[in-house]
């Protein structure tokens, strides 16, 4: 699921992988390994638990600077405990074949199984080990054949590269929904599975595809087979952002990130919007407002879902369209038929989400229309869509996602104007929301600038082990948001409800220790948020009021202010507000804020 980095040519192998490798760090990952063959006709392998800087020291100590070809990885634990025995590349049982793997082998029960009936046994517990064996058992001297061989006998996700002891000149393996890429630079070629870390490294690259195995023997000897035949596929120029990497005057990328946000909404306007007409000029979201849809079906994962709670709101009031927001982990077992005359919309940061992805690739089998809002250029879901829109919040590397959602709701509330403008909406009121809209940036720097205010109830909260985010309406994913950035970071028992839904059963947790963050804006629900503070106060629990600058504090035992807007644009301050009282509690609680325990950046496996 996390990182793979393969090097063959004219450079160290070992310091290509271990350079590069860090840039796949922010993906999440529990250990890191790598093996070189080495000039001597060996292969070395090394594997750490923790940083890449533990594996590089551990390099370091044993002076492995020969050696032109080799594989590295950052292993997230699926199968089998964090360990430096289940650490990547894995050895096959005869030493020969080192294996680094992204994804899951599913069978992996059933062939570990007949491994052992035939007396081969796995050191540790990953499926990626008995993968290796397998191969082993079944590897001739042409690994085309032989991987054709092996992934007829596996099942799964996965992206693999091979380094064979015997053959130290080539390195070779297969894709099947695990990310992949070959990139292509002057002195040699790298097999990544993350596209953007290649940028400023290769000139350019091929993305691999599904059922694709290939061998690599050079930049200008390579084969990639699919289904028995062998495929040209064209390679792409590579330009784009790299991922960065300097953190410039900030602690964290977290925070770096939260406070990129007025940045992100001017590049999601950037050619989309004419504010000087009041106008929505974006050609895809014209095409899109233009087409007959009886219902909008939103899926993604995480804060993406969210992102998507928020966008039915805004296309169900501005544009009157109908819209289900599914999980993807639910949606492919769930009742949902596919219609043609439906709009499928996939939200993902990453794009190569895996349970979005299979959901998406689902509903195109079955002739349904998939919009895709994504966020980084070129990613499987990105490439798969009929029509989308890019988010553009630049790279993310905190796993904690909080750009990106910005980025994401922006798009819908644009998506929603379009639609709208093309329905119902009367056009005055869809004039002044973008006029409205366009205070965006400020409104946004405005709340940063409480920075400082948020930590200090966040640091006063900080020892509580339970809260609830309450909300309504447009305010319940925000709190659901809410709650989930804290559980990631902090790493606190956190739960979101709809207000009013916590006296149906909820209510019974509330004690002295078990604080409250509701989120009450000026509306039509403020008075109803106030009588279930009342509730709760009734019940000793503190409650923190999230209101905007006009709103009364008298109730609440802290408050978190944010700047008055309107109702449909308050998310946007709210998520700012959410984002740091969860950076600086974790902060104060000394976690890994960018790099929280147990979670990827980039989800690959179902
Ligand atoms: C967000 O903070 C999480 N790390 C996670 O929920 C994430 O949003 C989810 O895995 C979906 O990822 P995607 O947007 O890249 O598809
Ligand atoms: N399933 C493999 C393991 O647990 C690979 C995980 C990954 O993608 O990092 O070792």
């Amino acid at each position: 699921m996390c990182g793979i980095y393969g090097y063959l040519g004219e450079y160290p192998a070992s310091d290509e992988i271990l350079r590069w490798l860090r840039r796949l760090e922010y993906r999440g990952y529990d250990s890191a390994g790598l093996s070189v063959a080495r000039d001597s006709g060996d292969i070395a392998t090394v594997k750490r638990v923790g940083r890449i800087q533990e594996l590089k020291n551990a390099v370091d100590a044993i002076g492995l600077s020969d050696g032109r070809v080799g594989i590295g990885h950052t292993r997230w634990a699926t199968h089998g405990g964090v360990s430096e025995q289940n650490c990547h590349p894995h050895i096959s049982y005869d030493g020969r074949y080192h294996l680094a793997h992204n994804g899951i082998i599913e069978n992996m029960s059933e062939l570990s199984a007949k491994l052992s009936a035939q007396g081969i046994s796995c050191q540790g517990s990953t499926d990626t080990e008995v993968a290796t064996n397998l191969y082993a058992t079944i590897a001739s001297d042409d690994p085309i054949s032989s991987l054709r061989l092996f992934t007829s006998k596996i099942e799964g996700a996965y992206a693999l590269v091979f380094l064979d002891r015997d053959h130290p000149d080539r390195l070779f393996g297969a894709k099947k929904w695990s990310p992949l890429v070959l990139g292509f630079a002057e002195h040699g070629v790298y097999c990544s599975s993350d596209r953007r870390s290649l940028e400023g490294i290769c000139d350019e690259y091929v993305s691999l595809e599904d059922g694709d195995i290939f061998v690599v023997r050079s930049r200008d000897d390579y084969t990639i087979v699919n289904g028995g035949v062998q495929i040209v596929r064209d390679r792409e120029e590579l330009s784009g952002e790299e991922i960065a990497t300097e953190l410039g005057e900030f602690s964290h990328f977290m925070m770096k990130e939260i406070h990129e946000q007025p940045q992100v909404v001017e590049n999601v306007f950037a050619g989309r919007v004419n504010f000087e007409t009041a106008e929505i000029a974006s050609p895809t979201l014209k095409a899109l407002a233009k087409r007959d849809i009886s219902r909008i079906v939103i899926i993604a994962s995480g804060t993406s879902y969210h992102a998507g709670l928020v966008g039915k709101h805004y296309i169900e009031h501005l544009s009157g369209i109908e819209t289900d927001v599914v999980v993807s982990a639910e949606f492919k077992y769930s009742w949902h038929r596919i219609h043609a005359d439906r709009v499928y919309v996939f939200i993902s940061q990453s794009g190569e989400t895996a349970d979005t992805l299979e959901c998406m690739k689902l509903v195109k089998a079955k002739g349904g229309y998939a919009f895709g809002v994504v966020n980084v250029p070129g990613s499987s879901i990105a490439r798969l869509s009929d029509a989308g829109l890019y988010t553009h919040a630049g790279v993310e590397i905190g796993v904690a996602s909080t750009k990106a959602f910005t980025g994401q709701i922006l798009t819908l509330l644009l998506m929603a104007l379009a639609l709208g403008n093309a329905r119902t909406l009367p056009h005055a009121e869809y004039a002044y929301l973008l006029f409205e809209m366009r205070k965006l940036p400020d409104l946004i720097a405005r709340m940063l600038a409480r920075s400082d205010a948020i930590r200090t109830v966040a640091e006063k909260y900080a020892s509580y082990q339970n809260f609830f985010f309450l909300g309504r309406a447009l305010e319940l994913p925000m709190a659901q948001e809410g709650a989930l950035k804290l559980k990631e970071t902090t790493y606190h028992h956190a739960e979101a409800y709809s207000s009013w839904e916590l006296k149906h059963g909820s209510l019974a947790l509330i004690d002295a220790n078990f604080p409250t963050i509701i989120l009450n804006a000026d509306g039509p629900l403020h008075a109803k948020n106030q009588s279930s503070t009342q509730e709760i106060h009734a019940r000793s629990g503190p409650v923190i009021g999230v209101i905007s600058d006009r709103a009364d504090a008298a109730l609440y035992d802290d408050v978190l202010r944010f700047p008055e807007t309107v109702y449909e644009l308050v998310p946007f301050v709210q998520v700012v507000l959410l984002q740091l009282f969860a950076y600086h509690m974790t902060v104060v609680l000394g976690n890994d804020v960018d790099k929280p325990r147990n979670l990827a950046k980039s989800v690959t496996v179902e």
